[in-house]
């Protein structure tokens, strides 16, 4: 008799609009054993996003669904995903640099089961130009944060968020690629929280490298 748990990944798709290097850290953690999740999907709107020939090289699914199709009808545009995710059987939505605002019906669809990482650390700077609005607030720290999708434009429930020091000769590109190697450790790590329902595994990372992130899971 195998008394092993039976080992259910949760289907993932993750969706893009550009380079992917956050959908990249995200199927890296998924190659490994036990992580709950399993990709079965990489969605992009736009044929010229860079991620999806990297999803191809590791022999995931990938889907182009152009919004421009659609014109102005984002709802169409949206039942045409949908679609698409039925047709494999997805459980779950990691957005991942996706460019695109969803609307209540597809949010409504998916409450609870889509997650979207942002470069800040929300509630601050919410929107676009994270980086240069937190240089031009003069914060002292920035980060990212990855939190449940709702109808309110990057404010749904945080999961998770890392912090990372601002220096004063920090221009927006430093400082993006400081808080990029920050996303790539924490998305990983709260897509697995969320799809395990695991939301009490709060730890703090710390290190002496001042370009290290910390990182703070939420209650
Ligand atoms: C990341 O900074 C992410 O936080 C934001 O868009 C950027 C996407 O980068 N939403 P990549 O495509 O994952 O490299």
């Amino acid at each position: 008799m195998n008394d092993l748990p039976e080992y259910n990944p949760t289907r993932l798709a993750i969706f893009i609009s550009g380079t992917g290097s956050n959908m990249e850290a995200l199927l890296e953690a998924c190659e490994e054993d036990d992580y709950p999740a399993k990709p079965v999907l990489v969605l992009a709107n736009k044929a010229s996003a860079g991620g999806l020939e990297k999803a191809k090289a590791r022999g995931i699914q990938t889907v182009v669904v152009d919004h421009k199709v659609f014109g102005g009808d984002r709802e169409a545009f949206e039942h045409a995903i949908q679609a698409e995710l039925e047709k494999h059987d997805v459980e779950f939505i990691a957005l991942a640099g996706f460019m695109r605002v969803l609307t209540p019906w597809f949010i409504g669809k998916w409450e609870g089961k889509m997650i979207n990482i942002h470069p800040s650390l929300l509630p601050s700077f919410p929107g676009l130009h994270t980086h240069q609005r937190a240089i031009a607030a003069k914060c002292r720290l920035h980060g990212c944060s990855v939190h449940y999708v709702t109808a309110g434009v990057d404010e749904g429930p945080i999961i998770g968020q890392a912090a990372v020091p601002i220096f004063p000769d920090d221009t927006p590109d430093t400082l993006a690629a400081r808080v990029l190697v920050a996303e790539h450790k924490l998305y990983p790590a709260c897509l697995e929280a969320a799809v395990s329902d695991d939301q009490n595994s709060s730890y703090v990372q710390m290190s002496d490298d001042p370009d290290a992130p910390f990182i703070i899971s939420a209650p």
